[in-house]
């Protein structure tokens, strides 16, 4: 039944995306949500579209979506929309950002889309039917240990704030890891995972729209979502885990250590 809100889903993304192409590299207003924290025009256009297509859908549903506060009526149907997720990319015609759309049930995600318009890729899960890619049937990677893993991370906006709390993780997985990278858009960090290109991620803090879709696509290809002591995440905010699930306790302790003498010399 979740196919039907997957396809959804796939819809709203794709007419976002298709804003987001139309205006790439063009030059977009600013407005500032916090120092390092940005919110465009393309944002809230996307916005409208995506809430467009979910409301003349399933107009009972309750939606999160990042840019407005909506009103909620208690709904089990709870959409999560991040409308444009990679702003700063966007902002600075980098090329990685994408719309993503999530469906969860009674607190559990259920069919999530993300679409990433430059490389023209959707990625799409659905509970207990696997995850694709522009209909290919995606699985995690089988690299069983850090230092053969290229691993995918992401910081929170308070960044500046807490700077020496955020970065001593990142440094000790510097240290085991094979490689890490940074590439500004979670809903596509994770659909990476789930489709094979890193063997982790991890953040300190997503909200619901950044990981609605993603997490579900990690394990709908065979990974492990997690916080970082093996609990279950919440629909966020909060931390995430998410791997292959052969280096996801090594990744997990990684984390949780205490700092080394050398990397506190660091940071
Ligand atoms: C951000 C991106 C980024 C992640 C941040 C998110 P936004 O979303 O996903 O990669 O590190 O935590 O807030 O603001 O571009 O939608
Ligand atoms: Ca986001
Ligand atoms: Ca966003």
């Amino acid at each position: 039944m979740s196919w039907r809100h997957v396809a959804v889903a796939t819809e709203a993304v794709v007419q976002a995306g298709a804003i987001q192409l139309e205006r790439y590299g063009q030059g977009v207003k600013v407005d500032y949500k916090g120092e390092i924290d940005l919110v465009t025009e393309v944002d809230h256009a996307c916005e409208a579209a995506i809430l467009d297509v979910i409301r003349s859908r399933f107009p009972d549903h309750d939606i999160v979506t990042e840019e407005q506060d909506l009103a909620r009526t208690g709904s089990r149907y709870v959409w999560l929309i991040d409308p444009l997720d990679g702003t700063i990319n966007f902002a600075h015609a980098y090329p990685m950002f994408s719309a993503s759309a999530a469906l969860a049930v009674d607190g559990e995600v259920v069919a999530g889309a993300v679409f990433d318009p430059i490389r023209d890729e959707l990625f799409t899960a659905e509970k207990g039917a696997g995850a694709h890619l522009n209909g290919r049937r995606l699985g995690v990677t089988r690299a069983d240990a850090l230092i053969r893993s290229l691993i995918i991370t992401g910081f929170p906006y308070d960044l500046h704030q807490r700077l020496v709390e955020r970065l001593r993780p990142f440094v000790r997985v510097m240290a085991r890891a094979r490689a890490v990278r940074r590439a500004g858009s979670a809903a596509i960090d994770l659909s990476y995972v789930a489709a094979g290109r890193a063997d982790g991620f991890w953040e300190a803090v997503l909200k619901p729209w950044d990981m609605g879709a993603g997490r579900l696509m990690v394990q709908e290809a065979g990974g492990r979502v997690t916080r970082f002591d093996g609990t279950p995440v919440s629909l966020g905010p909060d931390e995430i885990v998410a791997t292959n699930g052969l280096i996801h306790d090594e990744l997990m302790t990684v984390l949780r250590e205490e700092a080394s003498t050398a990397e506190a010399a660091l940071v």
